[in-house]
């Protein structure tokens, strides 16, 4: 400071010297030089909603004055005299005074909303009447909540970056936090108000929200969708046990897709259906097959696993076939073979003579005047059926030479069952000699 600046300043303090009372004062106490004023440690203050916030104020004034009076207002209006705030409703409860009657005015507002941005003023009044000071400006306050901001959707194995995001910078620097689904994530913190996750897993996907550290205000939650193709393709048959002819058989095909994958069904190689549930009412033998499905959306698509539908019936198309002449005389022989398709195979099978109430068996003999018309009836756990009867006529007396059973394996589940009769009788010479 240059002696030219400091006679100006001395010839001011000259000019604008108090009335007579007050300079007397000054002499007395013989100290302070201070002038009038407020000063705030931060006139911009960027809080979040929920917070406390404390604005530290500090303030001077003339010796000799007595302090009457020390309070905030909000947005003073120039020419009114301004309200006291701890007087206001929507502040009593919430306004600390936290300062002193001599230099410090700071204040506490706490559970701040943005309905409290607002310019905040300290007010002071001594006991002399012109002896009052409005601390103008005052502290701009702004009070933010947390948004998070991000993709909605995010395909898995790509990296997505989530931002707290406030609209103002914060005055407290203190650290984010983030939560998926209410729990707190420890890990892969990117800056600080940024959260990154990198190859985005399914698991990733969640309602993610933020906050900060030592504070109770936490952001509304953003939803993550992450996408993937069809995973864990799979077919499950209700009824699950055995499936009879004439049944109601659902397959289902689950699989784990996002977005939901569009389901298509096969048979062997063809195409029969599409949805989820592939629904076969009054089931036949003719559904019997190897099915799978496929899931598809716009990731991918997975076939599931291949699943049987073995469908079991009783016997039917049973018929007894000859072999050899239908006319048989001594020392002949004729084999019928009775034929059946049914699931599983039929393996209990009776030979029968018409009207003759019991089956007949290995080793039977019959008298004379045997002709007669045979049929089989074949047997499954699922029922039984009897074939037409055939006529074999016979010169002498018959013999049931052998029963047995052969199984005609394959694609259709057809059974064999063999009985050979033979004729004992004795030849009849004219018949021979008829032949020759
Ligand atoms: C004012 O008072 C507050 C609360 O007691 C205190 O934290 C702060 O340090 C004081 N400020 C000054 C400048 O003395
Ligand atoms: C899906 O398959 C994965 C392995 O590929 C397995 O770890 C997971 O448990 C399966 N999820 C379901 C719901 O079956
Ligand atoms: C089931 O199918 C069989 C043959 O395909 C048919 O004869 C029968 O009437 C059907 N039953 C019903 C209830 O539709
Ligand atoms: C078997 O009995 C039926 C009536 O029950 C009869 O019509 C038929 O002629 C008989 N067949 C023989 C071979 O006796």
């Amino acid at each position: 400071m240059s002696v030219g600046e400091t006679g100006v300043a001395m010839l001011m303090s000259v000019r604008m010297a108090p009335p007579l009372p007050l300079m007397f004062l000054i002499l007395i106490h013989g100290v302070s030089s201070a002038e009038w004023g407020v000063s705030y440690r931060l006139s911009h203050i960027c809080a979040l909603k929920d917070s406390s916030v404390i604005m530290s104020c500090t303030y001077t004034y003339p010796t000799g004055y007595e302090i009457r009076k020390v309070f905030w207002t909000k947005n003073p209006v120039h020419g009114e005299e301004p309200p006291d705030l701890s007087e206001d409703p929507e502040y009593s409860q919430r306004l600390q005074y936290l300062g002193d009657e001599q230099k410090n005015c700071t204040i506490r507002l706490s559970h701040v909303t943005q309905k409290d941005s607002h310019m905040y003023c300290f007010r002071f009044t001594t006991n002399v009447t012109d002896g009052k000071w409005k601390g103008y400006p005052g502290v701009t306050l702004t009070v933010t909540d947390l948004q998070v901001e991000s993709s909605e959707t995010v395909t898995e194995g790509d990296s997505v970056r989530l931002t707290c995001k406030s609209s103002c910078a914060l005055t407290d620097r203190a650290t984010f936090i983030w939560y998926r689904n209410s729990q707190p994530l420890t890990e892969r913190r990117d800056r600080n108000n940024q959260l990154l996750l990198q190859s985005v897993r399914r698991e990733d996907a969640g309602r993610y929200s933020c906050a900060l550290q030592e504070h109770t205000y936490i952001s509304p939650a953003a939803q993550l969708n992450v996408t993937y193709p069809p995973k864990n393709v799979s077919v499950s048959i209700s009824p699950s046990g055995e499936i009879v002819e004439g049944d109601s058989v659902t397959l289902i095909c689950s699989s784990d897709s996002n977005p939901p994958a569009e389901i298509s069904w096969f048979k062997g190689g063809m195409i029969v259906g599409s949805g989820r549930i592939y629904s076969i009412s009054n089931i036949s033998s003719d559904h019997s097959g190897e099915y799978k499905c496929k899931s598809k959306n716009k990731h991918g698509e997975k076939y599931s696993e291949t699943v049987t539908l073995n469908v079991m019936y009783p016997p039917r198309n049973v018929s007894v076939l000859i072999n050899g002449p239908a006319e048989i005389v001594e020392g002949d022989s004729v084999t019928l073979i009775c034929s059946s398709d049914s699931n599983p195979p039929a393996l209990n099978f009776s030979w029968f003579k018409e009207n003759q109430s019991s089956s007949v068996g290995s080793g039977q003999s019959f008298s004379a005047q045997q002709s007669g018309r045979f049929y089989c009836e074949a047997h499954n756990q699922h029922g039984s059926q009897r074939s037409d009867a055939v006529s074999v006529t016979v010169k002498g007396r018959l013999v049931i030479l052998y029963i047995s059973i052969g199984v005609v394996s394959g694609a259709s589940v057809i059974i064999t069952v063999l009985l050979i009769l033979r004729s004992r009788g004795k030849r009849i010479k004219d018949n021979l000699e008829t032949q020759c």
